[in-house]
């Protein structure tokens, strides 16, 4: 029998396991199950945070997964299962590669945890929350990407780097897809309240914009092996925990727009209330004639991935 708050993570490498690690040392929910392909180390970490909630004095217990049942009764399911990009590896192979695997671990999402609500961190992000969608046939309130938040984290910090003084205080805003072409808004964007282009000129924030536009890839240029992981996790820990408390907390998250900016059946960042009913408003801002055209940009370059799976029957099969 269900005791509490469920939450089953696909994917148990350094964003999944630190996405329940963060849950665990809050107490976010009762229950943490992780599933892996690799079940042994899926194992020792769920040990070891386990261990670590007893020290925390914390109630959650972290378990593994080792069949797709074990997530039965789950009210999130986190889903970051991928492959890296590999020496050899175009980018089209990649989105292949893990576009099967989102396939693959919908399906038992789908089998085991019908009422679940899905949050897509697997990359490319936008892409692979489309197929979570439509491999699905979940409802699109109930199949969420993480990404805005991310972003948006990344352009505070950058803002508080130029600015040295309001660390806390700054809400930067990023909306469109998790890519090259992610739009930052410094026009959307405070410290205290206060309007950014009130306290930095435009060299610096135009600085502060391409900075937050490869913020993944300086960190993988520190780390050479693997990719961000505590800020991508601490984003996914703020959404499932919107979502188990019902906060209807507004935060950027990637959604299926149907009409919504102009766009239809394609994924982006947009502005949401995260509720327990998962997507419970999309908020349409209003963009200036620049600001438009480079979402529209943002969304063409991922509804050219989705038309790249749907050119090789990917959505037939
Ligand atoms: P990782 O390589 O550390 O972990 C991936 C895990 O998925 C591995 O433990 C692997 O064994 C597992 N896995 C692969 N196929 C599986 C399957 N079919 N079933 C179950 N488990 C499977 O990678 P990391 O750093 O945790 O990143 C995970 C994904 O999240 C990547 O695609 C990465 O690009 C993406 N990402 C997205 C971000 C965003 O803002 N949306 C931010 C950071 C990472
Ligand atoms: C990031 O932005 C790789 O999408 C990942 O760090």
């Amino acid at each position: 029998m269900k005791k509490g708050k469920k939450v089953s993570i696909i994917g148990a490498g350094n964003v999944g396991a630190t996405v329940a690690y963060s849950l665990a040392m809050k107490g976010s929910c009762h229950e943490v199950v992780l599933r892996d392909r690799n079940v042994e180390i899926a194992k020792g970490k769920a040990l070891d945070m386990s261990q670590a909630a007893n020290a925390a004095r914390m109630h959650t217990v972290v378990s593994v997964a080792d069949d797709a049942s074990g997530m039965a009764g789950s009210d999130v399911v986190v889903i970051t299962a991928g492959s890296p990009r590999l020496p050899g590896m175009s980018r089209d192979d990649l989105l292949m590669i893990n576009a099967e695997i989102t396939k693959e671990v919908v399906a038992d999402v789908k089998e085991h945890a019908p009422d679940a609500i899905i949050i897509m961190v697997s990359n490319p992000l936008d892409v692979m929350t489309y197929v979570a969608l439509k491999e699905s046939g979940f409802p699109k309130e109930r199949v969420i990407g993480m990404a805005g938040i991310l972003d948006s984290a990344r352009m505070a910090h950058f803002i508080h780097e130029k600015l040295g003084y309001g660390a806390g205080q700054i809400r930067a805003s990023v909306m469109g897809g998790h890519g090259d072409d992610m739009v930052p808004l410094p026009k959307f964007s405070t410290v205290a309240g206060v309007p950014l282009t009130d306290v930095l000129d435009e060299e610096e924030i135009l600085e502060i914009v391409e900075r937050t536009k490869g913020g993944g890839a300086e960190i993988v240029g520190y780390l050479k092996t693997g990719s961000a992981y505590y800020a991508p996790a601490k984003s996914t820990a703020l959404m499932v925990e919107a979502i188990l408390k019902d906060t209807k907390q507004i935060h950027p998250c990637a959604v299926l727009l149907e009409g919504h900016y102009g766009h239809s059946d394609v994924v982006s960042g947009v502005p949401v209330a995260l509720g327990a009913n998962g997507v419970e408003k999309l908020f349409e801002m209003t963009l200036n004639e620049g600001q438009k055209t480079k979402f529209a940009k943002s969304v063409q370059s991922v509804r050219t991935m989705i038309d790249v799976l749907k050119e090789k029957n990917f959505f037939d099969k």
